[in-house]
C-alpha cells in the first residue's frame, strides 16, 4: 500500500506493506536513522516521534496511521542550522553518553517545554518516565531539559524588552 505522510515539512510517499511499523518506514524506507529502535516492546523510548505534535513510540505505530499525518522526527530539531535549545543543552550538560536514549529523550523534552515552558525537576522526571537512558543516571538528562528551559526563558525576557 502507498503511505503518504508530511515527514518534518515534507510530503514522502512509500510502497510499504500494511504491516510496516513507522520506526521502519522512517529508518529503512526513508533512511532516516536518527530515530532509534532499541526494544520493539513499547519500554524504552528511543523511537518517540511526534505524530500531529504528540509524542508516540514509533516502534509500536503502524506507518499506515500515521498516513496522512504530520510526523516530526529528531532531524527536524535543527532549523536553519540552528540547534534547537534542548539540542544545545544535551551538549552543554553533558546529556548523553552513548546516545542510544538521545533522539527519544529531545523529542518528548522538545514537547514537554512547549506545554510547560518551566518544568521542575519532578515534571522533568515525570515527562521522561517512559524513557530509558543506560547510562546517565538521568541526572545530566534533567540538568540539560532545565539548560534548555532556562534559554528560551531568557530569550523570551530578551525579545520581550526589545
Ligand atoms: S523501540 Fe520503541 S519503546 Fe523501545
Ligand atoms: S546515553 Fe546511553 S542510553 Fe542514554
Amino acid at each position: 500500500m502507498d503511505v503518504t505522510m508530511n515527514i518534518n515539512g515534507e510530503e514522502v510517499t512509500r510502497d510499504i506493506e500494511p504491516r510496516t511499523l513507522l520506526v521502519h518506514y522512517l529508518r529503512d524506507n526513508l533512511g532516516m536513522t536518527g530515530t532509534h529502535w532499541g526494544c520493539d516492546t513499547s519500554n524504552c523510548g528511543t523511537c518517540v516521534v511526534w505524530v500531529d505534535g504528540e509524542p508516540v513510540k514509533s516502534c509500536t505505530t503502524l506507518a499506515a496511521m500515521a498516513g496522512g499525518h504530520d510526523v516530526r522526527t529528531v532531524e527536524g530539531m535543527e532549523v536553519d542550522g540552528e540547534l534547537d535549545p534542548v539540542q544545545e543543552g544535551f551538549i552543554q550538560c553533558h546529556g548523553l553518553q552513548c546516545g542510544f536514549c538521545t533522539p527519544g529523550m529531545m523529542m518528548t523534552a522538545r514537547a514537554l517545554l512547549d506545554r510547560n515552558p518551566d518544568p521542575s525537576e519532578a515534571e522533568i522526571r515525570e515527562a521522561i518516565s517512559g524513557q530509558i537512558c543506560r547510562c546517565t543516571g538521568y541526572a545530566t538528562i534533567v540538568r540539560s531539559i532545565r539548560w534548555a528551559a532556562q534559554k528560551e526563558q531568557a530569550t523570551r525576557v530578551e525579545v520581550s524588552a526589545s
